[in-house]
């Protein structure tokens, strides 16, 4: 059943920490693709600890920010690289730290969405089929398609810092059925 909300909040986790990051001026140019009921907000990963299971009882204050912030989103949207054919650790660090203590995961039933990235010919290809491996065992509802594997060489973004032309189209479908599919997920 679609939830009837007037305004939807949106958790952006970007997977690399890099000032220059092509994922991160990505996550800003899509944004500006969705419509004024939807609200992004970038959510901090840089600062979080290692995730180490003995800190569960006293999470640092990172931690308990994070899980908060993704507690209090509608939908989740993930925009990383891809590194040496996986996620980037430091995103798999943030999705750790938000699962756990066991049984009080801040992921559950959040629909996600995924795009990504990268230099190389695939675009992302790898570390998203991952991605989604560790978003259905977190019970995360998660948008099958249109997938979105971008090469970041190719004209991606334009003078201004949007989406450059060639993508624009697309990724206005992307967005489209992303929030199709919050809309329809949220809890
Ligand atoms: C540790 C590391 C591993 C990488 N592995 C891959 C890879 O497996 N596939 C790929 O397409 N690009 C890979 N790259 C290149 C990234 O696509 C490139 O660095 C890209 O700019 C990273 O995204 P960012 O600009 O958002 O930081 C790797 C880069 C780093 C630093």
């Amino acid at each position: 059943m679609e939830a009837a909300l007037s305004k939807y909040e949106i958790a952006v986790v970007v997977g690399s920490l890099r000032k220059d990051s092509y994922n991160k001026k990505l996550a800003h140019a899509i944004i500006k693709l969705a419509p004024a009921d939807f609200q992004f907000k970038q959510v901090e990963i840089g600062d979080l600890p290692l995730y180490n299971q003995d800190d569960d009882a006293n999470p640092a204050p990172s931690v308990k920010r994070l899980k908060l912030e993704i507690a209090a989103a509608q939908g989740i949207l993930f925009v990383t690289p891809e590194y040496n054919r996986s996620i980037p650790g430091v995103l798999k660090n943030a999705i750790d730290h938000a699962s756990r203590p066991y049984g009080q995961s801040a992921w559950v039933g959040k629909p996600a969405g995924l795009l990504g990235a990268s230099v190389g010919a695939i675009g992302t290809a790898v570390a998203q089929q991952e991605l989604r491996n560790v978003l259905a065992y977190l019970d995360m509802p998660t948008l099958g398609q249109p997938e979105v594997f971008l090469n970041a060489k190719d004209g991606l973004f334009g003078e201004d810092g949007s989406i450059g032309a060639k993508a624009e189209e697309f990724l206005k479908t992307w967005m489209n059925q992303y929030i199709d599919w919050v809309k329809k997920h949220a809890l």
